[in-house]
């Protein structure tokens, strides 16, 4: 029997996320009080409303057939009246779909469109799936756009060979710089994918998880993006239902179609009851203004961050405060593995900025996803670590 993989799954990279988990469920197995800051996963409960939900749907027997590969109208249509109250855009059901997840859609979308040697372009650093399980995966090239600090982690769009690109990932706010980014930045990225004929794929997972009055706009509020993008949205992230493994792409029509004609091969959609689910979460915004439940998750990730970037800056590390994602980027000012390594030495886990690509080196992201008591207690360890006094 001969069970080499595939040529394209050998040039995939290890996915530094399922080692940390290891080297976490390892140091927990000994005993080590590990705290961890490493992975995107909120520890904060889903809103009431999605528990009730669950139970009642899931209760319902109609709702365990199979669900349309485009995912149920009505789950559609929530997705439509969602970006019409939250961004005054006009969508249609034709232009949305349901996923399992953004990760998946993110990752078929290449699938749907890019043919082996195509040209992807990439965000680096960036969420690995772009990179790994949707253009490597499918025998992309990955061609990285440089997240420079002093370009405030966007990518220079004019300074970027853009002619053999087929595809283009873009996602603000983002993971993992934590930068966000304005209309007028959009509008140049819709004009490049027009002009370049590239088709742009917006990962607006984050655009819930905002702060200090900032707020995350949709691509398709510029003018003609419906011609190039495809949005992706997650319930994970704006209603911590990561496991629930429920989100939506929306865009431009004949991209939603060729993503819908891959799922119909590969899978049959998100379960029937937890799209009813997700569209009464979604139907939880009456306005472009945020439900209550999601102001106080906010608010609980900005008293989190405040904690963090306060101690951080009074051990001397220049560390901004970000307006959106539950993220936290810090130039370490060295290798960001050792960095990382010394922090778990203390018993506090960190995702290494190389983790993301290339240009993630002398940094390293810390995810506020524990609760305000830990953070304190992980920034007390560090302080200790490089012989700071506890000023906080
Ligand atoms: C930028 C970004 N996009 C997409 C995802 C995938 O989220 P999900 O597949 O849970 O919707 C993540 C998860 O961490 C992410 O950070």
């Amino acid at each position: 029997m001969n069970h080499e993989f595939a040529d394209r799954v050998k040039r995939l990279p290890q996915y530094l996320f399922a080692e940390i988990e290891k080297v976490i469920k390892e140091k927990k197995a000994q005993g080590i009080d590990l705290i961890s800051l490493s992975i995107g996963d909120p520890d904060l409960p889903p809103p009431p409303l999605v528990i009730s939900a669950l139970k009642e749907e899931v209760a319902n027997l109609k709702n365990h057939n199979y669900s349309l590969s485009q995912g149920e109208p009505d789950f559609r249509q929530a997705v439509a009246d969602w970006y019409k109250k939250r961004f005054h855009v006009d969508v249609s059901q034709d232009e949305v779909i349901a996923l399992l997840g953004s990760k998946e859609g993110l990752a078929n979308i290449a699938r749907a469109f890019v043919n082996p040697g195509d040209h992807v372009l990439v965000p680096d650093p960036s969420y690995p799936v772009y990179s790994n399980g949707s253009t490597i995966l499918n025998d992309g090239v990955p061609v990285p756009m440089p997240l420079l600090q002093e370009n405030g982690f966007k990518p220079d769009l004019e300074a970027i060979h853009l002619e053999e690109a087929k595809m283009m990932f873009l996602n603000y706010p983002n993971n993992p710089t934590s930068a966000t980014i304005n209309k007028k930045f959009l509008k140049q990225a819709v004009e490049v994918a027009r002009e370049k004929n590239i088709i742009l794929c917006y990962d607006n997972a984050y655009s819930e998880i905002t702060f200090d009055g900032y707020k995350s706009p949709s691509i398709l509020e510029i003018d003609c993006a419906m011609d190039v993008a495809v949005e992706f949205h997650s319930c994970s992230k704006t209603f911590n239902m990561t496991g629930d493994r429920i989100a939506f792409a929306v865009g431009n029509k004949q991209l939603i179609s060729g993503l819908a004609k891959v799922k119909s091969q590969i899978d049959s959609g998100p379960p029937v009851y937890i799209q009813k689910v997700a569209s009464k979460a979604l139907e939880s915004y009456k306005s472009a203004e945020q439900p209550a439940f999601l102001k106080k998750t906010n608010q609980t990730y900005a008293e989190r961050r405040d904690v963090l970037v306060d101690y951080l800056r009074s051990m001397d590390f220049m560390c901004d405060k970000p307006k959106a994602t539950f993220y936290v980027w810090l130039n370490c000012n060295s290798s960001s593995i050792e960095f990382t390594t010394k922090l778990l030495s203390v018993g506090v886990a960190v995702t290494p900025g190389t983790g993301f690509g290339e240009h993630g080196e002398n940094y390293v992201r810390f995810s506020l996803t524990q609760p305000k008591e830990r953070i304190v207690e992980a920034c007390k360890r560090i302080s200790a670590l490089f012989g700071c006094a506890d000023s906080q």
